[in-house]
């Protein structure tokens, strides 16, 4: 991949001095002094849903932001979200009835309104949403993963070059990177503490998420778009959407990306017609381009052990987040400082650099991480071993050609309802 950025390259480095760690409690009062007599942020919320709606009330509780435009696909989504919001932040909201806006293109004329976009749709729309954004010249915050195969990859690693070119400032919601715990650990590990780094075990095991049940006299686009988690050309599988978290941890504390990645998944438990298309379980070996292994677990299994975690093996020692123990066990140093809300210090951090205008650009280690968990898809569902070059440069292009309430989605039930699933040696995947 071109990216070659330092993983952690951004400012969220500089809350690290000489090992101690300035929370983000010392952060906020220098946002507080900078923004003085500075100008309002107009921010605008594409993708109205539970994490956008978050998303925006921390984004409102950083001082001089006002919300000024919201989109969703669903008009009741777009009403929810303004209702909460308006309750909790009153004046603070100011989206007058033509600034809320729904429908496939509705993220162009919010993404207009505003200085700093809030990216917050499935990811299978980041991609195109994200170009349009930085085509704009905004400033954005965007979820996880930022898409769902290599094309949109390559196109979110384009869009950050040009917001790099632009000045714009970018933070993801891969939200370990502000979290106090995770980059206090990272700080042991590189002044050697469990000494080199010898493999990773990373998981998100344990049960799903929600489903949401086709309506009488729905088309097919609206019920995978309402039902997005089981379809992949919007949610990319659970490997992409929630493991991503704990991929991303073992790339970050190792400073790159793995090179290749072979695994097996399926549907054991999770078939039926509300599940669309997604597997219900991946495990994935993947090699770093120096043989570090890590292994990755995800599963959607209610009822069966869970962890969602990541492991840092090395040569002295082990890391969790948090916690380091030598080879006999011992814990040998726990995180003491304060622990924070990374969800809100994303966006403390994201105006403080906006105000200062000083870089950020978390797009391109984010590109990184997704595309780590698409290349364990593509290995998972192939039964092939994938390369991170083949992943990348991938043309299979999972986006539907017309986005409407009418066209095609792609994905089809067969008679008995249920949409097929990918088969390990029978499925292509390059
Ligand atoms: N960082 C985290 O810990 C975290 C936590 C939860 C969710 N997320 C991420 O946030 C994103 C959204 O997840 P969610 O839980 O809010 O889902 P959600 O279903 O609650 O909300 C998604 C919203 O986006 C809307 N939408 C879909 N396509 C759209 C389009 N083309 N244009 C405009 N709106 C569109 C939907 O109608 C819905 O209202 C996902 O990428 C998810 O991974 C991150």
């Amino acid at each position: 991949m071109e990216n070659k950025k330092p993983l952690p390259q951004t400012d969220r480095r500089s809350f690290l001095k000489a090992g101690t760690l300035v929370t983000a409690a010392t952060l906020i009062p220098g946002i507080a002094s900078a923004q003085e007599g500075a100008k309002e942020i107009r921010v605008a919320l594409v993708g109205c849903g539970g994490r956008g709606t978050g998303a925006a009330s921390q984004s409102l509780a950083v001082p001089g932001t006002k919300l000024v435009a919201m989109a969703d696909a669903f008009e009741d989504n777009v009403n929810r979200a303004y209702e909460t919001l308006k309750k909790q932040f009153g004046d603070r909201v100011d989206v007058p009835a033509e600034n809320r806006v729904h429908g496939f293109e509705a993220f162009k004329k919010a993404i207009d309104s505003a200085d700093l976009v809030l990216l917050c749709t499935p990811p299978g729309f980041r991609p195109a949403h994200f170009e349009y954004a930085v085509e704009k010249g905004k400033h954005v915050f965007m979820e996880k993963p930022v898409a769902v195969d290599g094309p949109g990859v390559r196109k979110v690693i384009e869009a950050a070059k040009a917001a790099d070119a632009k000045k714009l400032k970018v933070v993801c919601g891969l939200q370990r990177h502000y979290q106090n715990s995770y980059l206090e650990t990272l700080e042991k590990v590189k002044e050697g503490l469990i000494g080199e780094i010898s493999s990773t075990q990373v998981y998100w095991s344990g049960g799903g998420v929600w489903t949401r049940a086709r309506q009488e006299g729905m088309t097919e686009m609206e019920y995978q778009m309402r039902n997005w988690y089981y379809f992949n050309w919007i949610c990319g599988d659970h490997i992409a959407e929630q493991h991503i978290h704990n991929l991303d941890v073992s790339n970050w504390f190792i400073g790159t990306h793995p090179a290749k990645a072979n695994g097996i998944g399926g549907r054991t438990k999770r078939i039926g017609k509300d599940w669309g298309e997604i597997y219900d379980h991946h495990y994935v070996e993947y090699t770093y381009p120096d043989g570090t292994i890590m292994n990755s677990q995800c599963k959607h299994w209610d009822g069966t052990w869970s962890k969602v975690s990541e492991t840092i093996v090395g040569t002295k020692g082990t890391a969790t987040p948090g916690m380091i123990k030598d080879r006999a066990g011992k814990v040998i140093w726990r995180f003491s400082g304060e622990n924070n809300n990374p969800y809100q210090t994303e966006h403390d951090v994201l105006v403080q650099h906006i105000r200062e205008d000083k870089p950020i650009n978390d797009a391109f280690f984010t590109a990184d991480s997704t595309l780590t968990s698409i290349m364990g898809r593509m290995a998972t569902y192939s039964g092939q071993e994938i390369t991170w070059e083949q992943a990348l440069n991938s043309d299979l292009d999972t986006m539907p050609k017309v986005l409407a309430w009418d066209a095609d989605p792609g994905p089809k039930p067969g008679s008995d309802g249920l949409y097929p699933a990918p088969i390990p040696g029978e499925t292509k995947v390059v």
